[in-house]
């Protein structure tokens, strides 16, 4: 398996390809999706980096994003417009950053190949110790939920675009 990450030379001019996975791709994964693509728009990126989701699932493929996601990220402002679509073995190839949302999601990737990825990550990795390892699942909970998972989306999407830039050699701007 190539390590993406590590190809800096080949990803100087190329289109770099990130993709957040969940387990249902209709709460997590798109509000993920969503606020990245905010991110690396207002860094004025969004022709070198490209932003999707999946889900490990196939429970809701076709669907829109669930309904009490789309209105709390419609409330800051994102309009979550994504598909829900499973994660495919071929992703694995095709992507040079994939970010599970919790740890069942990231097993659930490197099951599907041989040895290790170096390119899947946990989102909470990009996060301080303040947040915790999984990106909850709000889809039984309440509306507090959505919320929380918003604000720890909020917090890392930043960070991971600082990580896409250093391996694109762009500069990074000061936070
Ligand atoms: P997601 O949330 O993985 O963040 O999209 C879920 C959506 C649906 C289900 C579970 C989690 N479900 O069991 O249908």
């Amino acid at each position: 398996m190539t390590n993406f990450l590590n190809n800096s030379e080949k990803l100087a001019h190329s289109i770099f390809k990130v993709q957040f996975v969940c387990l249902g791709n209709i709460c997590r994964s798109p509000a993920a999706q969503g606020i990245m693509a905010r991110v690396v728009r207002d860094a004025g990126l969004e022709e070198r980096i490209i932003v999707d989701s999946s889900g490990t699932a196939g429970y809701h493929i076709g669907k829109h994003p669930d309904r009490r996601m789309i209105a709390a990220a419609a409330r800051r402002g994102y309009d979550l417009q994504s598909h829900a679509k499973q994660f495919d073995r071929s992703f694995l190839r095709d992507r040079n950053l994939i970010i599970a949302m919790d740890r069942d999601n990231f097993r659930e990737i490197q099951r599907l190949q041989a040895g290790v990825a170096p390119h899947v990550k946990l989102f909470s990795e990009y996060l301080g110790e303040e947040w915790p390892n999984d990106v909850p699942d709000p889809y039984y909970g309440g509306e507090d939920g959505f919320e929380y998972v918003l604000d720890m989306l909020g917090a890392g999407c930043p960070k991971i675009l600082e990580q896409i830039q250093i391996e694109l050699g762009l500069p990074v701007e000061p936070a």
